[in-house]
């Protein structure tokens, strides 16, 4: 009798060949909608984050624009202002336009002036808050520091005044801020843009938020139910075998302790299951004992070609861990290894302690490597390079690590065709 049982091709993801020609054709196009996915992913990304760039700069670009329209409008008007003034003066009967000025002209523009005399001391202020309870030394001295502020963004306009026979006998000047409006369209764009982003962000997160919950509670959902369909069946194997023990010809066969190794395996993965799907009890396990139990049972059943070397020093390497889901990591890691060296080669498994009460475990191969635009993708759900490949090994290593024990695992290193290195950081 075989020792595979079906449960065991399954995991080994074997049953497609029963699909025949159809089921393979089948894996082949959905491997390359995987494939398909993650690139058309990374290429929405960039337009997405292209397109924001390109709002982004236009949005400023504009108000800039806007800005300096509005700034060249405000100088005429005060060049207006300050022409009229001088002709007012110059002409001995314009004297009406003054009334132009104050009540029509600047009343309806909101830029801040200051006339002064030739030497720069005020004459007269527009659209400057003065409070009407200040002294008059306090109006000087608010209006000189307006005076210095406008001195520092205007160039101010220069009024000249002229006697009858046109000889030039005092020099008056306005000085001129840039109006509230303006000031505020200056900002504007910077606030909108960061209104938006701040806007987008939130609904990233909780995006990606409810995202993770729902993925959550898929994972749970999907390995409770496994462990419970599984239940049923394993025991009524296991009455089974007791059954078969009663009888006498057949109590001592192979076939019943061969039966009993599958009941083992499938109790196992049940327990994984079970353990997967609800809060698992961490127990401080010796991890060099552990991952020499799994390689040990891993070795039975890879081939031959295939050499597994355990590395643990000290011997009492000890952490706080689940068994049967450490079991499926390391089991996980080293099935991708062989498949990455096509049966021949050699997988280094060293456990050791680190810095600040941490465990490393590395497990490197003798495999194809993975090219480096892919590292972080291999833990994504759904990667994966091969035709028989579901792609969710990694993402349940990543889950288990990270989740469960509160670990790290990445990619220490990996050379095309030569291999790779996973690393696991634990705490002990
Ligand atoms: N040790 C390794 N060497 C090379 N490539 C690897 C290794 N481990 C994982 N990968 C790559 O990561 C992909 C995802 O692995 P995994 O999540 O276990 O899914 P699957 O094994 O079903 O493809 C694999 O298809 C393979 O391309
Ligand atoms: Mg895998």
């Amino acid at each position: 009798m075989q020792t595979k049982t079906g449960f065991d091709s399954l995991a080994n993801k074997k049953t497609v060949t029963s699909l025949g020609k159809a089921g393979k054709a089948g894996r082949n196009q959905r491997l390359k909608t995987n494939m398909d996915f993650y690139k058309n992913r990374s290429a929405l990304n960039l337009v997405m984050v292209a397109i924001a760039i390109i709002i982004g700069s236009a949005s400023i670009i504009y108000t800039n624009d806007l800005v300096k329209k509005l700034q060249s409008r405000e100088r005429r008007l005060i060049e207006l202002y300050a022409k009229t003034l001088e002709y007012t003066v110059n002409e001995q009967n314009a004297s009406d336009i003054t009334f132009v000025i104050q009540e029509i002209l600047l009343p309806n523009n909101s830029i801040p002036l200051i006339l002064t005399d030739g030497i720069g001391r005020p004459l007269e202020s527009k659209n400057i808050q003065l409070d009407p309870g200040a002294s008059e030394q306090e109006r000087q001295q608010k209006l000189r520091q307006e005076l210095d502020y406008m001195r520092s963004q205007h160039e101010p306009i220069m009024i000249t005044f002229r006697d009858e026979e046109g000889q030039i006998y005092d020099y008056n000047y306005v000085y001129y801020k840039n109006s509230d409006l303006l000031i505020n369209l200056e900002f504007y764009p910077y606030i909108q843009l960061s209104v938006i982003s701040i806007f987008f962000l939130l609904v990233y997160f909780t995006f990606s938020y409810s995202k993770s919950a729902e993925q959550n509670r898929l994972w749970v959902g999907l390995a409770k139910e496994t462990a419970h369909q599984l239940g049923t069946p394993i025991s009524s194997l296991m009455a089974w075998i007791e059954y078969f023990k009663a009888d006498d010809q057949l109590k001592d066969s192979e076939v019943i302790v061969e039966l009993e190794k599958d009941i083992q395996r499938l109790e196992m993965i049940t327990n994984r299951f079970s353990s997967i799907g609800s809060v698992p009890i961490l127990n401080s396990e010796n991890l060099g004992a552990v991952v020499n139990d799994t390689v040990g049972y891993l070795r039975r059943r890879l081939s031959k070609k295939v050499e597994i070397n355990v590395n643990a020093l000290p011997i009492d390497i000890r952490a706080s861990i689940s068994k049967p889901l450490f079991e499926w990591v390391i089991e996980n890691l080293c099935k991708n290894a062989v498949d990455s060296m096509g049966g021949v080669g050699r997988i280094d498994i060293s456990l050791r302690k680190g810095a600040d009460d941490t465990v490393i475990i590395d497990v490197s191969d003798t495999g194809k490597g993975i090219p480096k635009n892919r590292l972080k993708k291999v833990f994504t759900p759904g990667y994966t390079t091969k035709t028989r490949g579901w792609g969710l090994g990694l993402t349940l290593v990543k889950r288990i690590i990270e989740r469960y024990h509160k670990g790290k695992i990445y990619i220490k290193e990996s050379e095309i065709d030569k291999g790779t290195t996973f690393r696991i950081l634990l705490m002990s």
